[in-house]
Order: structure tokens, then sequence, then C-alpha cells
């Protein structure tokens, strides 16, 4: 079994959130949060064609997650959940997924709307969003039932960032 994984950043992505408290939890509550995806140029041939999407999947590294949680309770919540059924960023493998709109590109660099992440956060991959592969008619999103919804109004606070 493989027991450890070393990826590179493939760039980094820019975007209004400087501090990560009072910031969007997701990109539903980002909307029109402008940003920027800039890319090694040496892997800006592997871009060729993103254009043809509107929407991105970005991969990236919770590069200022200090610490791994197994239980959280999570913006959304005041009850804990285990943190893989979460978003939260204190996770073994501190990666995020955020799926943002594609409004150009200039060579190596991706102008985005919706972006729900921290100013400098690095790069791991990028994946087009389409919606025959990745939408499904779900019948339960557990303990979020309650709060979903509230993703559109909600900031962060300290709970993940306090030492
Ligand atoms: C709840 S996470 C969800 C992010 C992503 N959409 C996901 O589902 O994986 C969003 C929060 O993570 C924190 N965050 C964003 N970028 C970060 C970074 N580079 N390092 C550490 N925490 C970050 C901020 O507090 C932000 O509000």
């Amino acid at each position: 079994m493989i027991d450890r994984v070393v990826y590179r950043p493939i760039g980094v992505i820019h975007s209004p959130f400087k501090n990560l408290e009072d910031m969007p939890i997701q990109p539903a509550g980002a909307r029109g949060a402008q940003g920027t995806v800039v890319v090694h140029p040496e892997l800006s041939i592997g871009l060729r064609d993103i254009e043809g999407f509107s929407h991105l999947y970005l991969l990236y590294h919770f590069h200022r997650v200090k610490e791994t949680r197994l239980e959280v309770t999570p913006f959304l919540d005041t009850q804990s959940h285990g943190v893989f059924a979460t978003r939260a960023p204190v996770r073994p493998n501190p990666m995020g997924i955020s799926v943002v709109r594609l409004v150009g590109r200039e060579d190596n660099v991706l102008h985005i709307l919706n972006v729900d992440v921290l100013d400098g956060t690095p790069l791991l991959d990028i994946k087009p969003y389409v919606p025959d592969f990745d939408v499904f008619d779900v019948d339960r999103i557990g303990w979020l039932e309650q709060s979903g919804k509230a993703v559109v109004q909600h900031r962060s606070d300290d709970r993940f960032s306090r030492s």
C-alpha cells in the first residue's frame, strides 16, 4: 500500500479573501467574488480547450490548516460530526474542492467567479465541471438537511484557524 503521496502545486489561486475569518464557506456564498488562477507557465499547454467550459472544479491544498480533527462542529451546525461528513478544512489530508465559473483565460491565467478560497492557496488540479457527469438527484444530505440553505449568507469564523 502506498503510504505517502507528494503533489506539487500546479499554480496558485488568488481571491479577495486575505483572512480566514469572515469569508464565504462555499462558492454558493461567494457569488460574484472575482479571482484568478495562475497556472505555472510550463503547464499552460494543459489548459488547451478549457475555455469551452463555463464551470471548473478547483482542487487545492488548505495551506493554512494547522491541525487535523476527526470530529468537527462545522460552520453550519452547532453539533459535532465526523470530519468526512463535513467540508471542514481541518482534515487528515487538507484538500479543498470548489466549483467556480470560468469567465476568461489569458495564457496561463484563468479569470474566475464565485471563489471561496483564501488568497494564495496552492492549486493541485483543475477539472471541467460537467453536469451529465456530476449532477445527481440526491435523496439525502445528512445533517445539512437542516441548515444547508444557510450557506448563501453564512461566513466563516475562527473555529478552524485559532491555535
Ligand atoms: C468550509 S471550507 C470549504 C471549501 C471548499 N468549497 C470545500 O468544500 O472543500 C471553506 C473555509 O475554509 C477556510 N479556508 C479557505 N482557504 C483556506 C486555506 N488556504 N487554508 C486554510 N483554510 C482555508 C475558510 O475559513 C473558508 O471559509
